[in-house]
């Protein structure tokens, strides 16, 4: 059973696995590259467990016990102890594949090693690590404490074993787990990042404004928040990334993102991590 997690990336994603498995009484390790931004990254999950209980989606008695499940480290040394890795670095497959070529060797050969990676596909990532049976795809969507579904992907290799495991601890952070073959953006972001690509490029075309295709998918569609501002919180930057790999793979650059997202990521205009996207916040 998966009960002590390290949790690689202490970005918006990271972040989020780490409150959720440690309000699932799990403990968890928090690495980051630096000191620095693993303390920012504590101090934001405090914060935002501040807000969820004052808006009672949180029972406010519990948040020091889950912070005190939460240990941040720079050093991945000191997760030799875990039973699940799981990473939430930056989409580069390069960067993914150095970080768990490296994990395999530090760690537990019983250790899992999965990756919340949200485009790539795990085949490629684990292509070169010890224990291919022990590897997975665990895929969590933003914000992560609030939203139920986590993608399952298999490697080539991976286990029944590691399957379950993965099932179990998904369904006890209080998720429901859906297994999706290994292909890029796998199956929701394989629908959604297109239709926010299209919203993109229906306000590129001058056809509403940003404010009236987000009410008009609001109103006419029933969609919690409309896909301009659902680009700008899952990130501009990500959301190019995934259209660009959708291109790449397919051969079919017509899935390729828009000129208007491509002008936004390049003027560093990356949704609410920066403060501006399509929206200012
Ligand atoms: N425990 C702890 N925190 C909780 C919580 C819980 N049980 N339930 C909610 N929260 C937190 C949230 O994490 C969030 O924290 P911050 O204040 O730090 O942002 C906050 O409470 C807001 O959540 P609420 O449920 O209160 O907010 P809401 O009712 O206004 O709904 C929303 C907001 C959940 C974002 C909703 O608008 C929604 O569902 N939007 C669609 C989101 C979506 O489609 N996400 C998928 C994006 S795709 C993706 O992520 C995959 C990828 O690879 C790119």
């Amino acid at each position: 059973m998966i009960r002590k997690v390290l949790v690689i990336g202490g970005g918006t994603m990271g972040r989020g696995i780490a409150q959720t498995a440690a309000a699932a009484e799990c403990e968890v390790l928090l690495c980051e590259i630096n000191s620095a931004l693993a303390g920012k990254a504590v101090s934001t999950i405090a914060t935002s467990l501040q807000r969820a209980a004052e808006k009672g989606k949180f029972d406010a008695a519990r948040i020091p016990a889950v912070l005190a499940r939460i240990r941040v480290t720079d050093r991945l040394a000191e997760g030799t102890e875990s039973d699940l890795a799981i990473e939430a670095i930056i989409e580069n497959l390069p960067a993914k594949q150095a970080l768990f070529k490296d994990l395999a060797q530090r760690l537990s050969p019983q250790t899992l090693l999965a990756s919340n990676t949200s485009s790539l596909r795990i085949a490629d990532i684990f292509s070169d690590v010890q224990g291919p049976g022990r590897v997975l795809g665990i895929h969590f969507f933003n914000p992560v404490p609030a939203m139920p579904l986590v993608e399952l992907v298999r490697g080539p290799a991976t286990s029944d074993a590691t399957l379950a495991d993965g099932r179990e601890w998904v369904e006890r952070l209080g998720k429901t787990a859906v297994l999706v073959a290994d292909t890029p953006g796998f199956i929701v972001n394989r629908l959604l990042i297109p239709y926010l690509n299209e919203a993109a490029l229906a306000l590129q075309e001058g056809i509403a404004s940003a404010e009236d295709i987000d009410t008009a998918m609001r109103l006419g569609a029933g969609h919690p928040m409309g896909p301009l501002a659902l680009a700008d919180l899952i990130g501009l930057d990500v959301v190019v990334e995934i259209l660009e790999t959708r291109a790449r793979v397919s051969g079919n650059p017509h899935l390729g993102p828009c000129r208007l997202l491509k002008e936004k990521v390049a003027r560093g205009e990356l949704g609410r991590k920066t403060g501006h996207g399509f929206y200012k916040s």
